[in-house]
């Protein structure tokens, strides 16, 4: 299975990979839906809506403050390496997640499509102030603050550069995402429950458009169905092995 989708990669024309939580689960940030998920612990109408913004800040901003000290702490594993080396290789021509961790940009991965924001990011949730804290180099001193953050331009609270439920997403994003959809004959998708929609129509369009999907996870998922070859196993793990035997097939 695994030498069928090495093959596949290595003979692709335009390979993608769509990314989710269980990418960076071995990199210890938390999944949304399996053991130890948040949305099991949490109620996520009450911390990732913009409705539970307006009637709470100061609890969604305890929440997200929480979330960025985590994954501020958090390295990327070898599946995010595997994935900037593919890209370094020039199998891999994108790589599209719905994490908000960074993690991809801190393996050295490129041309990256965020579809739910990132979470080192923040924005007015009134104006069209925006501030990436890590090139600001303001993430500390944002972290050790526990007041509500304001906008430095029009005084309004400012908000998590991320997606929430019932919320749009980021158009050109999804625009972008799409189009290389459309045009992949090969999509890697890696640790994704597969249910959250607008982002996981990617793999059904890859399908649709004639391409072949490859799905790397611990559980069979959403997107299993349409899968041409499914890899049950940590990410970390596999992707280090068909790393290697792309590495082999491409020489
Ligand atoms: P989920 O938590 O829904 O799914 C994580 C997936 O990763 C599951 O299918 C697990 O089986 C799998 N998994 C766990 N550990 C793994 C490992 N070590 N290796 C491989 N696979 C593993 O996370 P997402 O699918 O990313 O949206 O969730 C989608 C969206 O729902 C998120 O982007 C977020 C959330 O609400 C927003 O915040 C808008
Ligand atoms: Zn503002």
């Amino acid at each position: 299975m695994i030498e069928e989708a090495a093959r596949l990669m290595a003979r692709s024309r335009f390979a993608i990979a769509f990314t989710g939580a269980g990418i960076s689960a071995e990199s210890g940030v938390p999944t949304f839906r399996g053991p130890g998920g948040l949305w099991r612990q949490y109620r996520a109408e009450e911390l990732a809506t913009p409705e539970a913004f307006r009637r709470n800040p100061r609890l969604v901003w305890e929440f997200y403050r929480w979330r960025m000290n985590l994954i501020g702490k958090a390295k990327p594993n070898r599946a995010h390496y595997a994935l900037a080396e593919l890209e370094k290789m020039g199998v891999l021509k994108a790589v599209i997640t719905q994490n908000i961790d960074d993690l991809h940009r801190e393996a050295g991965t490129e041309n990256l499509i965020e579809l739910h924001g990132n979470i080192f990011r923040v924005r007015c949730s009134v104006c069209g102030y925006r501030e990436d804290l890590k090139k600001s180099g303001r993430l500390g001193e944002f972290l050790a603050g526990k007041s509500l953050p304001h906008c430095p331009d029009c005084g309004s609270l400012l908000r998590p550069d991320v997606v929430w439920f019932g919320e749009a997403l980021p158009e050109d994003a999804m625009n972008m995402a799409f189009g290389l959809a459309e045009r992949a004959d090969v999509c890697l998708v890696i640790g994704t429950s597969g249910v959250v929609y607008p982002a996981a129509y990617i793999p059904r369009i890859v399908k649709e458009s004639g391409g072949r999907v490859i799905e790397i996870n611990t559980e069979e998922s959403g997107i299993t169905p349409v899968a041409d070859i499914f890899l049950r196993g940590k990410a970390g793990e596999v992707m280090e092995e068909l790393v290697k035997m792309i590495g082999r097939l491409v020489k």
